[in-house]
């Protein structure tokens, strides 16, 4: 297809503003996928993804459409949905996804108006240099207000009302307009066809049968089947066994030009080896110059994972290789706990992507998992200026430490504006610090925060929607980092620290964490022979204390001496009881204890 008849375009909405059902119509529209083979959500493939109603990988998808051109000849053009993830976690991919496209549809819930995450993905999508046609959906709902929203939309963009569109994903009004004024107002790509190639890879996923599938869109030249690409990232080369478009399979074609969007199959058993963000170019004649913006997923969140049973640790082990085809930004290494046995330390984009790769290993792999409170990674700069990376609180330096660093996020916060004190109470609380104030309307507000990650990691939108009685909505994206005053507050049980309770807090929160702490540990283990007690400590100074009182657990005083047979099988039942216990020192520990105190709550 010659540039002049190509459009490229992504849905940028909320989440549940309607992005897949309004994706759906058009393929419906454009007669890609006939009706009575519409199954609801075409482009959300992953299970979980359609268990959860939220989309994580991005697909591409071409759809023909004719619109008569100036001279009123119709033409055929050719439309390129770029589909984007729509969570927080993967910002980054959500980046590259746009930097494939030349324009964005800004979708926006007739009944709900804009919210944080429109407003984030607007700026990144303004950021690239995106044309925006603003729409309204769901205007079918008797509850819609269109023209509250269309100034709102106008005002936020800068647009007339008059230019907002309105539609229905749901009953279909308004979407040929839409597809007409995606033709219209989109500008063609350009790019130049003599150069040597350069396509940019905006999405891989690894595919049981066929390896990795990675989705680009080319900018300059062409890319032919059987001819071998380089990865200019890496320099690794490969041959490009097959390439073609989706519509709505995939359909292997004779090459890709400037503008195409599709996919590419060269073999490869790991999206690590086809990494989002990258340039491919042909290896015959390759490009000097790599296109920008190339980034390595960088994980922001970290977790120690251990199964249950211990025997289950290689099984863990090959579950965590399994996933790790599919998903760059996953990184583990082995870690052994005192206190839980032999397991991993596993890095996360963010906490979805933490909750995604748990319930997986759980469900796909059917792992018994207990996992520790997720933390970030600080940075520790001792007094005689060594650097220490720490990823697990229980190896958070002793010694002389000058300062740490811990990273932050900017925040954009949506609300009504009835919640602001509300809000800006919530925030200070987390140790935010406020950058702006916006109103989109009289009655709705965005702010802006800078806050430690560690606190949005915890209960932060949780706190955030039950002060706001559900209507503010949050949208970070990471920014860097800053000095923190913060220790390490360890627990020991008997004098015996349990690593996996350890934890970084504030210096202001460690007396808090401690009590907390303390408090749930003297509740969940059982009495012992002996008196146990449970302190929370900076360093060797106690900051809380709670004890648990001994008893005389003799249980073979019951019998009387006499029935020998019965003494056996009492003792026979504490052994088995005893299998689900760890050992702290001499105390026994349940392992529902463990599980129950690192439960977020
Ligand atoms: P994520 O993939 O989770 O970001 O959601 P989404 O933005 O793709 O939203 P989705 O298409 O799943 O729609 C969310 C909900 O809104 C679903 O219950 C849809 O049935 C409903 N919905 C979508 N479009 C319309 C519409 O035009 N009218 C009405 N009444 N409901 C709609």
């Amino acid at each position: 297809t010659p540039p002049e008849l190509i459009r490229n375009f992504c849905i940028i909405a909320h989440i549940d503003h309607g992005k897949s059902t309004l994706a759906d119509r058009m393929l419906q529209k454009t007669g890609v996928v006939e009706e009575r083979a519409m199954r609801a959500q075409y482009l959300d493939r992953m299970d979980i993804e359609r268990e959860r109603g939220i989309t994580i990988k991005s697909q591409a998808v071409r759809m023909p459409w004719s619109l008569e051109n100036a001279a009123g000849e119709l033409e055929t053009y050719c439309l390129n949905m770029i589909d984007t993830p729509g969570h927080v976690d993967f910002t980054y991919e959500v980046s590259r996804s746009l930097a494939a496209c030349e324009g964005a549809v800004l979708l926006v819930d007739a009944a709900q108006g804009i919210e944080a995450q429109t407003l984030a993905n607007l700026y990144l999508a303004m950021e690239n240099d995106l044309t925006i046609i603003p729409v309204l959906n769901k205007i079918d709902l008797p509850a819609a207000q269109p023209e509250k929203y269309a100034a709102e939309l106008a005002g936020l963009i800068g647009c007339d009302e008059s230019e907002v569109l309105r539609v229905s994903g749901k009953t279909g009004v308004g979407v040929e307009e839409l597809l007409d004024e995606i033709v219209r107002q989109l500008p063609a790509p350009t790019g130049e066809a003599d150069k040597p190639a350069r396509a940019m890879i905006f999405d891989s996923v690894y595919d049981t049968y066929r390896g990795v599938v990675t989705y680009v869109r080319v900018i300059d030249g062409n890319l032919n089947p059987r001819e071998r690409i380089q990865m200019m990232s890496t320099r690794a080369t490969h041959e490009l066994l097959e390439i073609g478009v989706i519509s709505p399979e995939p359909a292997p074609s004779d090459g890709l030009g400037v503008g195409e969007v599709g996919y590419l199959i060269t073999g490869v058993k790991d999206v690590r080896q086809s990494r989002v963000g990258d340039t491919i170019t042909n290896l015959a004649k390759p490009a000097s110059e790599a296109l920008g913006g190339y980034r390595d997923p960088r994980p922001m969140v970290f977790s120690g994972l251990y199964p249950i049973d211990g025997t289950d640790y290689p099984l863990l082990r090959d579950a965590l290789d399994k996933l790790k085809l599919n998903d760059a930004a996953l990184v583990y290494e082995p870690e052994t706990s005192a206190a839980l046995g032999f397991g991993f330390r596993v890095g996360f984009l963010g906490m979805l992507h933490l909750e995604i790769v748990r319930e997986r290993l759980e469900r796909e792999f059917g792992l018994d998992l207990i996992s520790t409170l997720p933390n970030v990674e600080y940075e520790v700069r001792m007094d005689d200026g060594k650097l220490v990376e720490v990823t697990n609180p229980s190896e958070f330096p002793d010694g002389k430490i000058a300062d740490v660093r811990e990273p932050v996020v900017r925040a954009t916060i949506l609300a009504p504006s009835d919640f602001i004190g509300a809000i800006m109470e919530l925030c200070q609380s987390k140790r935010g610090t406020l950058r702006g104030m916006d109103y989109l309307s009289e009655e709705r507000v965005e702010m802006r925060y800078t806050l430690p990650l560690a606190e949005i990691v915890f209960d932060f939108f949780d706190q955030l929607k039950s002060k706001t009685r559900g209507y503010a909505s949050l949208d970070y994206e990471p920014d860097g980092d800053q000095l923190a005053d913060l220790v390490k507050v360890d627990i020991l049980l008997q004098g015996e620290q349990v690593d996996a309770f350890s934890s970084i807090v504030h210096k202001d929160n460690a007396y808090s964490y401690g009590v907390m702490m303390a408090g749930k540990l003297r509740e969940l283990i059982p009495r012992q022979q002996f008196e146990v007690p449970i302190q929370a400590a900076i360093g060797s100074r106690v900051i809380a204390r709670e004890t648990i009182r001994a008893i005389r657990k003799d249980v073979l005083a019951k019998c009387y001496g006499g029935d020998i047979s019965r003494k056996r099988k009492l003792l026979e039942k504490q052994k088995e009881g005893k299998k689900r216990m760890k050992m702290v020192g001499r105390v026994e520990v349940p392992q529902e204890a463990f599980i129950a105190a690192l439960s977020n709550d």
